[in-house]
């Protein structure tokens, strides 16, 4: 139909209604415009919908709210619209799974957050809620939209609010793709993982020049919050990565290992049986004295399927290893201290990390699988006066509230208090398993002995002598998994080549696992 004319307005046909909708989509499809986009490109950054197109499966994504527009009216703003105001919301698949995703454009102001752009990404959580599936959010924004005011800092809290509702029913993922300042940076601190771009991206309360003004410190964006900083030092982001490509890679390979909500179980990989699935190569890796390290690593990688481990914080508190891996076709998340690294002793970082890791596996009902080889908790003042009390507190209290399948593996130390808190049988584990190597007592020998033989050791002729025959006498007794065999408190002592098949077979008998923790609001874990 041919446009008409009705009083003063030209009405549009039929054929002019589709041009005007194609021209919208076009002019969406640009964001903040072409010059801009080049200007995202020349600081090697991607659009927004250029990230999606990576992450979601060729031909889902579904957008929604593609012609939203700010309702800002201050400091001339009004003169300037952008349909979708910064933000790209919608759905689609990733390898077959239905998610939604968020992400920030930057060629519109800044990817700056007004009430509209809040309100889409709340609209997306609320679906994601309620239809139970992941929401990934790619953050590259320039914080609150200065010219609105108080419009947007409720934004953001309608956000944090809505993240704190949705932790623990759907898996969240954040990719930091750009700036993330301000309060902004606690709607990804709230999300179960947050992925950090090298060199493009950072993460910070308050920038470099508030820094200087109130602490005299001068120090880079990059340094103070870029994805070094906060893999190694702060342990806010859980995967540090090369480029935006390899972020996107990573946050697809974790919902590989998890489910798509609270309710549901994650994705079974298909796994042919072998008749003999013994690791030969588990034999050979506990050196014969027990004060040399290796890699706990390389136990995981002779424990799980081929190449199927991701290691999660990978750069922080590397004296304990955590991440997700696949047995039999089936998800596990794997907590294990790394004798490599101080001796794999716990200490505050390493503690929170894997406490927090455990409640996640928690949450979506991804089993457990802990190594140990632990000498106890760090001594000294930096580690009392910061908290080991409270932190040691967390690991403990995450594993005994863990209701999933749990199994452990003592392969040599578990020592004190250390031994309890590493999924012990006393706080809960299912199947607890322990390497011929195991060594399980209060302490190691030579502390034990100095103690218990102090008076018998100072009064000998030949201290030296005696303190070795002492040690010997306690290694005889205690270094070893028969005591606690003896009492139950280890199930099986098994030979560490068959660990592998005891954990295939051990995992199928929980599948069907009931347990309960007495009805409460919720527990008050020692934060
Ligand atoms: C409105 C913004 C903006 C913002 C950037 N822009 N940040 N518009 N509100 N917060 C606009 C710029 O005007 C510019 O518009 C475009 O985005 C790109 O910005 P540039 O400065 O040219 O880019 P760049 O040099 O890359 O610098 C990026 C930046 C810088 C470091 C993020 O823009 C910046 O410092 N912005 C302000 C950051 C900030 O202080 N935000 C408030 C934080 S407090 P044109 O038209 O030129 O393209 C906060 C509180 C949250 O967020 C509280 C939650 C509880």
């Amino acid at each position: 139909m041919e446009s008409s004319t009705k009083g003063i307005y030209t009405l549009p046909g039929n054929q002019e209604k589709i041009d005007l909708l194609n021209k919208k989509n076009e002019e969406a499809l640009l964001g903040g415009g072409e010059a801009r986009i080049a200007a995202q490109h020349k600081k090697g950054k991607l659009t927004a919908r250029e990230r999606i197109h990576l992450l979601i499966d060729e031909g889902s994504f579904q957008e929604i709210d593609k012609f939203v527009m700010h309702r800002g009216k201050d400091f001339d703003i009004d003169k300037e619209h952008f349909l979708g105001d910064g933000v790209v919301t919608g759905y689609g698949n990733i390898n077959g799974r239905l998610t939604y995703v968020f992400s920030q454009d930057f060629t519109v102001f800044g990817g700056s957050l007004s009430e509209t752009h809040a309100e889409k990404i709340c609209k997306l959580m609320d679906m994601a809620m309620k239809n139970g599936a992941p929401i990934i959010g790619l953050n590259d924004s320039g914080g609150a939209r200065i010219q609105e005011g108080v419009n947007s800092l409720g934004g953001y809290a309608d956000i944090f609010y809505r993240n704190t509702l949705a932790s623990g029913v759907i898996p969240q993922l954040s990719g930091i793709m750009g700036p993330c300042a301000g309060g902004a940076v606690y709607s990804p601190a709230i999300t179960d993982f947050i992925l950090m771009v090298e060199n493009t991206s950072y993460m910070f309360v308050t920038g470099p020049n508030v820094v200087k003004t109130v602490t005299q410190e001068t120090v880079s964006a990059e340094e103070l919050g870029g994805a070094s900083a906060h893999s190694t030092k702060s342990g806010v982001t859980h995967f540090s990565c090369a480029n935006e490509l390899e972020c996107i890679q990573n946050i697809k390979k974790i919902l590989s290992y998890v489910p798509q909500n609270c309710e549901d179980i994650a994705p079974i990989y298909p796994y042919e049986l072998k008749d003999d699935e013994s690791r030969a190569v588990l034999n050979d890796i506990i050196p014969d004295n027990p004060n040399h390290p290796y890699d706990m690593r390389e136990v995981i990688a002779g424990i799980v399927d081929d190449s199927s481990f991701l290691e999660v914080h990978k750069n922080f508190a590397d004296n304990i290893v955590v991440g997700f891996a696949r047995i039999a076709g089936r998800s596990i998340g794997i907590v294990g201290n790394q004798p490599q690294s101080m001796a794999g002793v716990l200490d505050n970082d390493a503690s929170i990390k894997a406490a927090r890791f455990v409640r996640f596996c928690d949450c979506f009902n991804v089993p457990l699988l802990v190594l140990v080889d632990v000498p106890g908790f760090l001594p000294g003042t930096d580690q009392e006066w910061n908290g080991i009390i409270t932190n040691g507190a967390k690991l403990l209290y995450a594993f005994s509230e863990a209701t999933v399948p749990r199994i452990t593996v003592i392969t040599r130390k578990a020592y004190g208090g250390a031994y309890d808190v590493m999924n012990s049988k006393h706080i809960g584990a299912d199947l607890n398993f322990a390497w011929p190597s195991a060594e399980i007592a209060v302490m190691g020998a030579k502390g034990a002995a100095e103690i218990i033989f102090k008076k018998e050791i100072s009064e000998s002729e030949n201290p030296e002598a005696k303190l070795q025959e002492k040690v010997d006498e306690y290694t005889a007794k205690f270094a070893n998994p028969y005591r606690a065999a003896h009492r139950g408190f280890v199930d099986e002592v098994i030979f560490p080549a068959e660990t592998r098949a005891k954990l295939i077979g051990g995992f199928k008998m929980l599948e069907n696992k009931v347990d309960k923790i007495p009805r409460k609001k919720h527990g008050n874990i020692p934060l």
